[in-house]
């Protein structure tokens, strides 16, 4: 067991490397199935989520080899059973992928339900299912296992009743592989579902209007290896912004894409933060108090659900009162009271978070609930006076490539240590 423990007060500044988007790199992980070849991708995070699907890759027969630190070759060309168990799946929520992946590949799969982050309620998967049924699927879900059959894929027009990226991505897994058009209406229209159609026409399909709310898919018979690069993570940027905005520091954030951060750009400026934009990098810096501002999360391009607890976390020491309505999931607030316990004034009614600035925050030890409010956590330590042990990192550890690393070489103080080092616990 591990944990981070953050002294604050250090203003960041210097330059960090955004590193490949999870959202993407764990649809396009399972996509590889899709063709009988090799594919060859860079830009991978290093993160336990990329290395929980490569587990399962080679679990399904796939040889996996890593060219180097951030590139990663697979072979799908034999593949045993199309079976993800309960112990593969259960650590991430894009486990479900090869629900659609394995679909398309052998008109066959039986998957796990997913785990991932837990926002206090279930997160369903009924929309994946509808689509895959339009299809012409026949789905049953029994202990936990989802099963999906097809003689045929067959292309249909779908609409979702929500918009959803989950359910976008999977059902245009297994329809380019389907016979005939598929149009999927109410499309979510983040970067990642962009980066999936781009890395899917790489392999040979034809997917048009992605990044729109319809997505037009004619179906082939046959895809092909690939070689491609993933793009820049939105959220892992966004994080670094915001922490920067938040310690008063200066920091120069780079391999990102300007267009995919226009809104957190805009309510960093709103909250008294400089922000420069550059072809490929923007440089955050902040020297006079934080401003309140309200943010309302909304699917793409609206202000991202995963910058909500950070951008909270900052709005903690802005003056005056910030009003945060969370509008994807129904209870992303959780994480607020571990921000009470640093000082933090915050009171949560339903999905509407409201926010008094307080003049400072206080170390204490906290937990990482989930993945971005883990995040949230380490914000608040490096803005907080004196020392914030942040425990349950094995969430944050999902989704951010070398954190710690990334965050001392801006100087923040910040290390990792085991539990069994800790000699407060040895004195215990
Ligand atoms: N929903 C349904 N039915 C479905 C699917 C979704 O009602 O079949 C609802 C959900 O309950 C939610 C809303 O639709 O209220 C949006 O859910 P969505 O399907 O878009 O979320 P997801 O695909 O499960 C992905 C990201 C999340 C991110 C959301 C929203 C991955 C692996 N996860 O989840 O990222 O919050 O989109 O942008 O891509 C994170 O990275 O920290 C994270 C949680």
């Amino acid at each position: 067991m591990e944990k981070y423990i953050v002294t604050g007060g250090s203003r960041l500044h210097g330059k960090v490397t955004i590193s490949g988007a999870k959202n993407a790199a764990v649809a396009i992980l399972p996509a590889t199935v899709l063709a009988r070849d090799v594919c060859v991708l860079e830009n991978i995070p290093n993160i336990s989520d990329v290395t929980a699907l490569l587990n399962i890759l080679r679990a399904l027969g796939a040889r996996v080899r890593l060219l180097d630190k951030t590139t990663v070759e697979i072979d799908t060309t034999h593949l045993t059973e199309p079976v993800v168990p309960h112990e593969l799946a259960k650590p991430l929520r894009a486990s479900y992928y090869f629900l659609g992946a394995l679909l398309g590949r052998c008109g066959r799969a039986d998957v796990s339900l997913p785990g991932g982050c837990n926002f206090g309620g279930v997160r369903p998967i009924d929309q994946h299912i509808k689509g895959f049924r339009a299809l012409g699927a026949e789905v049953s879900v029994n202990y936990g296992m989802v099963h999906m059959t097809s003689e045929a894929l067959v292309g249909e027009h779908i609409y979702f009743d929500v918009v959803s990226v989950g359910a976008t991505m999977n059902v245009m897994l297994a329809a380019v592989k389907a016979r005939g058009v598929t149009i999927l209406e109410n499309a979510a229209k983040e970067p990642h579902i962009v980066d999936l159609a781009n890395f899917l026409n790489s392999m040979g399909a034809d997917i048009r209007g992605a990044g729109t709310d319809v997505i037009k898919i004619h179906g082939v018979d046959v895809l092909h290896g690939t070689e491609y690069s993933i793009i820049p993570d939105q959220i892992e940027a966004g994080t670094y912004m915001v922490a920067a905005a938040a310690t008063g520091g200066d920091v120069l954030v780079e391999n990102v894409i300007p267009k995919h951060l226009e809104s957190i750009i805009d309510k960093l400026r709103r909250a008294g933060a400089t922000v420069e934009e550059f072809d490929d990098a923007v440089r955050v810096s902040r020297t006079g108090r934080l401003q309140h501002v309200n943010v309302k999360t909304m699917p793409h391009p609206g202000f991202p659900t995963d910058m909500q607890p950070q951008m909270t976390t900052m709005l903690c020491c802005a003056e005056g009162t910030s009003i945060v309505s969370e509008g994807v999931w129904d209870n992303r607030f959780k994480y607020v009271d571990e921000l009470r316990k640093m000082g933090a004034n915050i009171q949560v009614d339903g999905k509407v978070a409201v926010v008094e600035g307080v003049e400072r925050l206080t170390g204490a030890p906290v937990k990482a609930l989930d993945l971005r409010a883990g995040a949230a956590m380490l914000i608040a330590g490096l803005m907080a006076d004196g020392i914030t042990e942040v425990e349950e990192i094995h969430h944050i550890e999902r989704g951010y490539s070398s954190l710690v690393d990334k965050l001392r070489s801006l100087g923040a103080d910040i290390r990792k240590v085991s539990y069994d080092d800790d000699p407060l616990r040895e004195a215990l």
